[in-house]
């Protein structure tokens, strides 16, 4: 499974990727706003800069014809953006049209297997079923990454569309959509930063050091390790 970073904030985005283990990034407008009154296009074009893979950006028109001027224009911005495009009746619409183009989509909002299924059928690059929010209202959001991945896997010469896990809201989510087999998970930095911690590992770390010092002193280390 492939990590993706679920944040607009460029300084997460950098610290994710010199880690090496974020190959991309996804934003919605929530997310964007979070980051003030900023110039949009720029902004998107430094993420698009510094994140190795895909940068998904979310189209705001509600119709077809709308949604695929604006996603042809975020398009341009850079050869790694990804469109999101909602789970809507136009939004199936505008990603056969875009799919045709080249344009890569990221069919976002995806709270059923079926809504998957026509993203499939209708070309979508990736697909991603919001974990947290069918949780929070009482439904098992990773449930329904399995169905999609299994159903998905039906059908290996037709169906490319990758899936990834989003609105991941802790570290035992990433684990689920590593076993549910989901392409990629896109997560927040603050669950990036959960996803190292052990206590046992930190309990670790010091026991070790406090050995080393009582035998070699704190100055030997010092040495040995420059
Ligand atoms: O990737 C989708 C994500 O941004 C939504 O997360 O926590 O707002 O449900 P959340």
């Amino acid at each position: 499974m492939r990590l993706f970073l679920d944040t607009a904030n460029v300084e997460h985005i950098r610290h994710g990727v010199r880690l090496g283990v974020i190959t991309g990034v996804t934003t919605n407008p929530s997310l964007v706003s979070k980051e003030g009154n900023i110039d949009y296009k720029r902004h998107v074009q430094e993420i698009c800069s510094i994140v190795p893979g895909p940068v998904s950006t979310e189209v705001l028109s509600q119709d077809a014809s709308g949604m695929v001027v604006e996603a042809r224009e975020v398009a341009s911005w850079a050869e790694n953006v990804v469109v999101k495009i909602p789970a809507s009746l136009q939004g199936v619409e505008a990603t056969y049209e875009l799919a045709k183009e080249g344009v890569k989509v990221n069919f976002t909002l995806c709270f059923s297997v079926n809504q998957a299924l026509l993203a499939a059928l209708a070309g979508a690059t990736f697909v991603s079923p919001f974990v947290g929010r069918l949780d929070d209202i009482g439904e098992n959001g990773m449930r329904l990454v399995k169905e999609i991945v299994a159903v998905y896997k039906n059908y290996p010469d037709s169906i490319k569309t990758q899936v990834i896990a989003a609105s991941i809201r802790h570290p035992q989510h990433c684990i689920e959509a590593a076993q549910a087999g989901a392409q990629i998970s896109t997560v927040p930095y603050q669950v990036l930063m959960q996803m190292i911690q052990h206590p046992l590992t930190d309990i670790g770390i010091r026991r070790f050091l406090e050995d080393w010092n009582k035998v070699m002193g704190s100055t030997v280390l010092k040495s040995k390790v420059s």
